[in-house]
């Protein structure tokens, strides 16, 4: 009995997060009385089309269906896309808390701006665990019921400089033979932590290696595949086989750089090499087929698994016991390096690739 209810909650939150545009809320939801059998919790995404997102919420909800099966209270998640828009996400959280959520997960959009949704919890009561847009440190210390599950943005712009070079010095990377690399770098969001540290770390961690780097642009495209294309696109008509390397963001922006390449009819030999971030399931596929040099492992399921295990807890003990906290506050996943030689690890062990 617990798991129809729980697979209808789930069916109903699969179905918000599937409609197009339409995340003004639990419109379907109907309110129960809170018991010590039920739990609620509350999710908003900055932009329910993230790619990167999508296969994290794929893996939490496997992790309710995991845990509802075994019994215990009965679990329902409200789930809400904010479409990137602060205001309707701070409405949404006042929603979560009117229809009695005992946690709130938030995925900011503006990681500068999470005041709002901070006093509306404290006033409530409701404990808060922020993933993946991290705010600065001060804000986490406003209250002692605030949390962030996420991963340490250095390490992967680390991560995928050291694939650079290696993919340079195996692959004949400087194909001019001038003795630098000349580099694009697609960036996602403006202010966004992992964009900011992983386009500086990556290239830093290229030039204490040994390499010279030639920077001949950056583009913007908001962790989106069809943005770095066009940015990509740009970029060969201005440089063409000048471009030895693409440094993106994340492995939605490299798709769109692959994209680029060959609706430009570049042969294989003469493309750039290209490095993402993330090992989506595409982005895995991108490195299986060779047309990827490589990919950071951003732990999509396990950030879910903590994010759900500490979700969990709080929501039904009112405690942490039992989930190791960095300073009472944080949990960080480690990043992995794949290239072809262990992409076949990932994609089966991959819970989003299901
Ligand atoms: C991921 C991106 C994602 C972004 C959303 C980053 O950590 O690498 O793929 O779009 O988070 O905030």
């Amino acid at each position: 009995m617990k798991k129809t209810l729980c697979c209808e909650n789930i069916h109903r939150m699969l179905c918000l997060f599937a409609a197009a545009g339409m995340m003004t809320g639990c419109a379907a939801y109907t309110p129960v009385d809170k018991t010590p059998s039920k739990i609620r919790i509350g999710v908003t995404l900055y932009d329910e089309y993230d790619t990167f997102l999508g296969e994290l919420m794929q893996c939490f909800n496997q992790d309710v269906f995991a845990k509802q099966s075994e019994g215990g209270p009965e679990i329902t998640v409200n789930m809400y896309g904010a479409s990137r828009n602060q205001a309707i996400q701070n409405d949404q959280v006042k929603e979560m808390i009117n229809n009695d959520c005992d946690v709130l997960c938030v995925n900011l959009v503006d990681r500068t701006a999470p005041t709002e949704i901070i006093d509306f919890a404290r006033s409530a009561g409701i404990p808060v665990i922020f993933f993946n847009r991290e705010l600065v440190e001060e804000d986490l210390l406003q209250w002692d019921q605030l949390y962030y599950v996420g991963a340490d943005a250095f390490q992967s712009g680390t991560m995928q400089g050291e694939l650079a070079v290696d993919a340079i010095r195996s692959q004949n990377g400087d194909k001019n033979g001038d003795g630098s690399i000349q580099y694009i770098m697609l960036e996602g969001e403006a202010g966004h932590q992992d964009a900011i540290v992983r386009s500086e770390n990556s290239a830093n961690r290229m030039v204490e290696l040994g390499v010279k780097l030639d920077k001949l642009g950056y583009g913007i495209a908001n962790w989106n595949q069809a943005q770095a294309e066009t940015k990509m696109n740009q970029f060969i008509d201005q440089y063409g086989s000048d471009i030895e390397l693409v440094l993106a963001n994340n492995d939605e922006m490299a798709l769109g750089a692959i994209a680029a390449c060959k609706s430009q009819n570049i042969p294989e030999k003469d493309r750039p090499i290209i490095l993402g971030i993330d090992g989506t399931k595409t982005g895995l596929q991108a490195v299986k087929d060779g047309e990827m040099y490589g990919t950071v492992f951003n732990d999509s399921a396990g950030q879910a698994q903590a994010m759900f295990d500490l979700a969990y807890q709080l929501a039904t003990t009112g405690t942490t016991d039992g989930i190791t906290l960095k300073d009472g506050k944080y949990i960080r996943l480690d990043y992995q390096k794949i290239t072809r030689d262990n992409v076949d690890d990932f994609i089966k062990g991959s819970r989003s690739a299901q």
